[in-house]
């Protein structure tokens, strides 16, 4: 599906958005452990979590709408039961690295499959901590889904530091790790999104410059009440429209502020912005508040690399802002940025291409600069949501407007895209 975006002159008004993927993701997968019943409050609308509620269910659990709230009748400790399918994670690789950690655990095994995109993605990175774990995985020679997970008679605690800078990684061993009476530890060189800790109150400590977090059966989530705050990294696309529109002023409210999550706006507002935060609260131990975002000019900054982790999913729309701002826009440290639902650093590249904009790619990033010499583009968005709407958004400040093709994947993590922006424009 191809679509068209006109050039927008002004922004104003509210927002309230769907609740936050990570979060989403997290909130079925703890409430389907539980024993009892859960219930969630604005969950996420989009395609991958639907992936994992569709598992959970095949798992046993059973979920039920009513009115905004989904409630969940949880399977309890090793109360799942054997799928007679397979299990479909779709394009969601939060489903199938967390999925895999909770299947690592249980009495029988599972087969885990994926979309086209997400077979290609690296699942080396949960094999190895599981076979240390006890825990025997067939698969292929790339290491990618599908999986077929054959636990162990008993799965053991490990000490495991990790190789790569993930927050599934993190959570799916932490979440097998809940399985076992001992400590299970996980070190991370640089802090990623801390949610599997904080949602389930999880024991973390700095040593060393790095952060342990540790997980054991006495951390074993109970039933209880969610309430899922607006998703950042979707706010992220408002935001920069926002910023680079004359004139204009959003309100995006009850969003997620965990701090880890939050560094682009920290980095937006060295560049210039002018955002400011009201009403902070707390919900399962996640910061949420209003975001106040009002039209600014900006300037492009070094962007140090510790940082990258907490930036990794906004990285296509803070290019976006770079490339209005004043000075080059440079990203390196990025690695990661390969091996997301598209390689991000090649879709960045080939789109702003077309613009005729000076591009320089390297293994871990890329560099922009120069103007923006060519009208009329059509995008691609590689089957890629984020890069979908990250072009989306430029389009939208471009005079003749612009194209997205394969625009429908913005239904992955945000279907309500294209009403949140006609209900803000003026
Ligand atoms: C996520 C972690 C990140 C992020 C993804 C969601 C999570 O992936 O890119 O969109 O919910 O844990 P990595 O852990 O692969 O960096």
């Amino acid at each position: 599906m191809k679509r068209k975006f006109q050039k927008i002159n002004q922004i104003n008004g509210e927002l309230v958005l769907t609740g936050d993927k990570s979060i989403s993701h997290r909130a079925v997968i703890f409430s389907a452990m539980a024993s009892g019943k859960s219930s969630i409050k604005n969950l996420s609308l989009g395609e991958d979590v639907k992936s994992t509620m569709k598992i959970m269910q095949q798992l046993g659990a059973k979920l039920t709408y009513e009115n905004e709230l989904i409630f969940v009748e949880g399977c309890g400790f090793k109360g799942f039961k054997k799928s007679v399918t397979e299990l479909d994670c779709g394009n969601s690789g939060t489903s199938a690295r967390l999925i895999a950690g909770l299947l690592a655990a249980q009495n029988f095994i599972s087969t885990l499959i994926g979309d086209e995109s997400l077979s290609k993605r690296p699942m080396k990175r949960v094999i190895e901590p599981f076979m240390k774990m006890g825990v025997e995985v067939l698969t292929n020679l790339n290491l990618t889904l599908p999986l077929t997970i054959i636990p162990g008679s008993n799965i053991q605690s490990i000490e495991y530091e990790m190789p790569v800078v993930s927050a599934q990684v993190k959570s799916s061993i932490l979440i097998a790790g809940l399985h076992c009476d001992d400590e299970t530890n996980v070190i991370e060189n640089e802090q990623t999104r801390n949610h599997t800790e904080k949602m389930l109150g999880l024991p973390v400590k700095t040593e060393n410059e790095n952060i342990i977090a540790s997980s054991s059966r006495k951390y074993y989530p109970e039933a209880k009440e969610y309430f899922v705050p607006g998703d950042i990294s979707s706010a992220a696309f408002h935001i920069v429209l926002t910023l680079l529109t004359p004139n204009s002023e959003l309100i995006i409210k009850d969003v997620s502020l965990n701090p880890t999550r939050t560094g682009f706006i920290d980095i937006l507002k060295q560049m210039g912005a002018n955002i400011s935060f009201e009403n902070v609260k707390v919900s399962s131990n996640e910061e949420y508040g209003n975001l106040i975002v009002k039209s600014s000019s900006l300037k492009n900054i070094k962007i140090e690399s510790h940082i990258i982790p907490n930036i990794i999913d906004e990285i296509p729309i803070l290019t976006i802002a770079g490339i209005f701002a004043v000075g080059d826009f440079v990203i390196e440290n990025a690695k990661e940025l390969r091996v997301k639902e598209s390689d991000r650093i090649k879709s960045i590249y080939n789109n702003l291409k077309l613009l005729g904009l000076n591009v320089d790619e390297s293994e871990d990033g890329f560099n922009v600069s120069g103007l923006i010499k060519n009208s009329n583009p059509i995008f691609e968005s590689f089957g890629d949501h984020r890069i979908a709407m990250a072009f989306a958004v430029l389009s939208m400040l471009l005079d003749s407007g612009g194209e997205v093709n394969g625009f429908e994947c913005v239904n992955i993590s945000n279907p309500m895209f294209e009403e949140q922006i006609s209900s803000i424009v003026s």
